[in-house]
């Protein structure tokens, strides 16, 4: 992206899309293989199909220390058993960083945590923004069964992503649906940092 300023436009045709863009990433089912509650449900959907769970569309300059990285996150509506779409989610690689989200359209929660094991589930909605402070891994959940979440996000251009930590035993908090509603529940698999 250029370092002269410049304006990106949110489209809202059939959906909202960014006028411009340096990197479109597409998460699959597959790529979350091993972080959903019901694994066999999960195998058994990935056997018949590999959905697109989530979309970023980046604007991404240098990543250096001053840069900030946006853009948007749509993750289209859906589940794996009673467990809503969510994204991967991550620490910063430098942790002591921060990210502010912005939620366009949709409902969802983002989950949070700390690697000391604090945790936070916070509401997406349209028009509210949410602020994640440095050291806080973040996942964003769609909680709607019909609607995509699309958010637009900023960070620092050093943040750095670290999927490993999470991936080991995922967060310490679930987001389910129960009787049409969501509902946070305790991930079974998560250790106290002291237990790992
Ligand atoms: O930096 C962020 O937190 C977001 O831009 C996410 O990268 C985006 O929402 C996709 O999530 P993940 O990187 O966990 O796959
Ligand atoms: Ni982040």
């Amino acid at each position: 992206m250029s370092n002269r300023p410049f304006v990106i436009d949110f489209l809202h045709a059939g959906g909202i899309h960014l006028s411009q863009y340096d990197h479109h990433i597409v998460r699959k089912l597959s790529s979350l293989r091993g972080q959903f509650l019901d694994q066999e449900i999960y195998e058994a959907m990935l056997r018949a199909q590999d959905p697109i769970l989530y979309e970023v569309y980046e604007v991404k300059g240098a990543e250096v220390a001053g840069e900030l990285i946006h853009g948007i996150t749509i993750i289209h509506p859906g589940k794996v058993g009673t467990e809503y779409f969510m994204t991967k989610g991550h620490y910063h690689l430098l942790l002591d960083t921060a990210e502010v989200y912005y939620c366009l359209q949709g409902q969802g929660s983002m989950v949070m945590e700390t690697p000391e094991g604090d945790w936070a589930v916070e509401p997406l909605r349209p028009q509210s923004t949410l602020y994640v402070p440095p050291r806080w891994a973040h996942r964003t959940v769609n909680t709607s069964p019909s609607e995509d979440l699309v958010i637009f996000f900023v960070y620092p251009g050093n943040a750095g992503h670290d999927y490993g930590t999470i991936e080991k035993q995922g967060y310490r908090k679930l987001v389910v649906e129960r009787d049409g509603k969501p509902e946070i529940i305790d991930n079974l698999r998560w250790l106290p940092p002291e237990k790992r």
